[in-house]
């Protein structure tokens, strides 16, 4: 099992050392193989994804990313910014599976923003298409305004694409991970406006009579944005496009209390996967030891689960992070009043002990 140990920028470093900490706990043999990646990559070799990183990934079974990314680097060429290094790993890894699970922990129900009666219990599963629509479509670019009503002024322009193909195999993703869940999915587009979400919706319409078990139903993304807030325990699988995707899966992030408990998947068809933290790189709070590495953890257990055939490990991962809440740890994103603030290291520490705890 070869995995490849891409902890980037800011946060990143510390809460991988975590995640690395765990996975050395486990009686499992992995091969691991640390590279650099985003701004850190830039520093050392001049490129966010250098080559070594981008084969290292390639010939590894997955990859554990950090998080990439830094004020200080946003006046750079886009092709040279810490951000081209994640979008460039899913390109090129052919990463179009995206999953975003939310769930909602029992000890956490505080945590969120919301009445803790909308959101106990919520466990949803954002399937998010990582590989086409506005963020790869071409052409993009600036240029002087041909004609029409810009004339004389200059402009910018990206390309909201689906193909067909692509539609489809993320919507026999999300299908077969409803088989598994609750059984139905929510498409959420925008067809009353957008030629390629019309498409979307025929398409996911279609492949969805391959699965007359599961239901189906469609939203428009505003309807979607307002109802997760709402009632978000009436959704379970949520399949989208890749810009709808990013942005309810922050809003969905929130309804749990904090986004540094949230792991993430990125699959490709031969189950080869990238496992990262859905939040960033959080450079206000580098280097202080105060990053909640959870999220990188149930990362790990993700990866072990989809791309190194190892569901016991997992769950053992997932039971010893359940564990440690229980015992009250909370690092400063997930505290509240009667429990105990901790930080990075000590709450990699926790999970290590309650795992070790398990016998
Ligand atoms: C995410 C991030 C990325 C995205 C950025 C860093 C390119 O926001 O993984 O959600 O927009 O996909
Ligand atoms: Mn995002």
């Amino acid at each position: 099992m070869k995995i490849a140990i891409l902890p980037g920028d800011g946060i990143g470093t510390e809460i991988m050392a975590e995640a690395v900490k765990v996975l050395g706990c486990l009686d499992l043999r992995f091969e691991m193989e640390e590279a650099k990646v985003g701004g850190a990559a830039y520093e050392a070799h001049g490129h966010p994804l250098p080559p070594a990183t981008l084969a290292l990934a390639k010939a590894a079974d997955a990859v554990l990313f950090g998080a990439v990314g830094d004020w200080k680097y946003d006046k750079l060429d886009r092709p040279l910014r810490p951000e081209q290094a994640i979008l460039g790993l899913r390109k090129n890894l052919e990463l179009f599976a995206n999953f975003r699970p939310a769930i909602c922990y029992e000890e956490l129900t505080h945590a969120s923003t919301l009445k803790p009666e909308i959101v106990a219990g919520l466990d949803l599963l954002i399937i998010r298409e990582l590989t086409g629509d506005i963020y790869f479509g071409q052409p993009r670019g600036r240029r002087a305004s041909p004609d029409g009503a810009f004339a004389g002024a200059d402009e910018a322009f990206d390309t909201m694409r689906y193909s067909r193909p692509e539609i489809e195999r993320i919507a026999h993703v999300a299908f077969q991970a409803a088989r598994k869940r609750n059984k139905k999915v929510l498409s959420v587009d925008k067809a009353n406006v957008l030629e390629t979400f019309q498409f979307w919706r025929d398409v996911v319409t279609e492949v969805h009579a391959q699965y007359p078990d599961v239901a189906l139903e469609h939203m428009y993304v505003d309807n979607a944005a307002m109802q997760l807030v709402k009632d978000p325990k009436r959704l379970d699988v949520i399949v989208t496009g890749n810009m709808f995707g990013d942005i309810l899966s922050d809003e969905a992030a929130m309804l749990t209390g904090s986004i540094g408990m949230l792991p993430s998947a990125s699959l490709n068809a031969k189950n080869q996967g990238l496992y990262e933290p859905s939040h960033g790189s959080a450079p206000d709070i580098a280097g202080k030891g105060v990053a909640n590495p959870l999220a990188t953890i149930l990362s790990a257990a993700m990866m072990l689960r989809f791309s190194l055939n190892q569901e016991a490990a997992a769950q053992r991962i997932e039971a010893a992070v359940k564990a440690v809440l229980a015992q009250g740890l909370r690092t400063g994103d997930i505290y509240s009043e009667g429990t105990r603030k901790v930080g990075t290291r000590e709450m990699g520490d926790a999970v290590v002990a309650a795992l070790k705890a398990q016998g």
